[in-house]
């Protein structure tokens, strides 16, 4: 194992500060089940934790017991497991809030995914803010989530879509970004993290940006709320989303935060039963936050699921696990650079857990291939990111992305499996 499995946090004297707790690789992959098994008669080296990440027993444990226990539907009967799971699942979003050291669980609205809560701000504050001549703002770093809605929305509403752009290590220029936020602008929707070269946007400031000239800022943090501490309130965005399925949750369940002064203004999502207080032929009106843009039966064994992955995240911290990931996408890095012909995409000064890479004259999907004959996962292609691609002239990488489970041996690993590559290719 690598040589940070050096031991679980210890508890702080009478006075002292606590000490930083340190990731126990070893133990930590003892959790996650699927990591013992074999790919084509090799231990599984899984390097594709942006895509999604594998989920531990605890998430595995929580969501058959609900089904087994305690499966009924919420907020829809005075029976006991009604109760239950009506319990269960606000206990859920009050993790969420937490986690997101939102001000209140009334800000957190559960989706699909991220890309469920970008098209619910577009569809909602989107629709009752931008008017013909209007703008948003959003980054040429951004996943096609974060920029589809937008141009669906400024299509309907005869708006425009400006797009910031990044310099050639994978950096938002921010001075330029700064220029496009005029008195039309309605939104910027930025990311937090780049799914596609692992930039770190310095988000405090784009928001103090923003903000100095009144604009809302939504952060897209499908990225990063799996690598750092995310505090909305210190971030001071107004929007932030995430999905469960990389927080180590099951897929099928996200989180809209929306700031509550914000949420209470924007007109409903979706129409149906749940996100009303009553409705006639004539009239509906609308329920109290956040269920307002909660219409229909909840994924309630999505939201529990979640619930327990984000107290796993907690029991190990994600403070350790930044400084795990850390180590790791230096020695990566490093080591990924020594192969011959090599050239990464994505070297901006602040990055996490991804690397995107292209091997001269091979293509990425060749990569991928040959690497999986040696029991290594790796995403291959555009990554849901065509401009950023378009933008380094590649029309695809190759990405190797860590998460808190990963070693520096599994990097070995995938370095082994490239020198391969050259080899059958070279
Ligand atoms: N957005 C995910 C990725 O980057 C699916 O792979």
């Amino acid at each position: 194992m690598t040589d940070l499995a050096v031991g679980v946090p210890r508890a702080a004297g009478a006075g002292q500060a606590p000490e930083p707790r340190v990731l126990d690789v070893a133990r930590v992959r003892a959790d996650f089940p699927i990591l013992r098994r074999q790919v084509r008669g090799r231990p599984l080296v899984y390097l594709d934790n942006a895509a999604t990440t594998q989920k531990p027993q605890a998430v595995l444990d929580a969501i058959t017991s609900y089904y087994t226990t305690t499966n009924a539907n919420v907020h829809r009967g005075v029976h006991l497991l009604s109760q239950l799971a009506t319990e269960a699942h606000d206990a859920a979003r009050e993790k969420v809030a937490t986690f997101f050291n939102a001000s209140s669980s009334r800000e957190i609205v559960f989706t699909r995914n991220s890309t469920e809560g970008i098209n619910l701000v577009a569809q909602t504050y989107g629709r009752w803010r931008v008017n013909e001549g209007d703008e948003v703002v959003i980054t040429a770093m951004e996943h096609h989530s974060n920029i589809v809605p937008w141009q669906m929305l400024c299509g309907e509403r005869k708006g425009h879509l400006r797009v910031a752009p990044i310099d050639d290590s994978g950096e938002l220029v921010l001075d330029a970004l700064d220029e496009l936020l005029g008195p039309r602008t309605r939104l910027l929707s930025v990311t937090h993290m780049s799914n596609a070269l692992g930039t770190i946007n310095p988000i405090p400031a784009i928001v103090k940006m923003a903000h100095a000239k009144g604009i809302p800022v939504l952060v897209d943090g499908s990225q990063a709320a799996y690598h750092m501490p995310v505090d909305v309130q210190a971030l001071g965005c107004d929007f932030y989303v995430a999905t469960g399925h990389k927080l180590y949750g099951p897929t099928g369940i996200g989180v809209l935060y929306g700031r509550a002064s914000l949420l209470e203004e924007m007109p409903p999502f979706l129409g149906g039963g749940d996100m009303i207080r009553s409705v006639t032929f004539e009239k509906s009106t609308w329920n109290e936050l956040p269920y307002k843009f909660e219409a229909g039966t909840p994924d309630i064994a999505g939201a529990i699921g979640l619930g327990a992955a984000l107290d796993y995240i907690g029991s190990i911290g994600l403070e350790a696990i930044s400084s795990h990931e850390r180590d790791l996408l230096t020695y990566a890095t490093a080591a990924v650079q020594e192969v011959p012909g090599v050239r990464l995409i994505g070297t901006a000064r602040r990055k996490a857990s991804i690397l995107s890479f292209v091997l001269e004259g091979i293509h990425p999907h060749d990569i991928g291939t040959i690497v999986d004959q040696e029991g290594v996962a790796i995403r291959t292609g555009h990554h849901c990111a065509q401009p950023v691609m378009e933008r380094f002239g590649v029309p695809a990488t190759a990405r190797a992305s860590f998460a808190m489970y990963n070693t520096r041996e599994e990097v070995d690993t995938l370095v082994s499996a490239l020198e391969r590559v050259r080899t059958v290719f070279g």
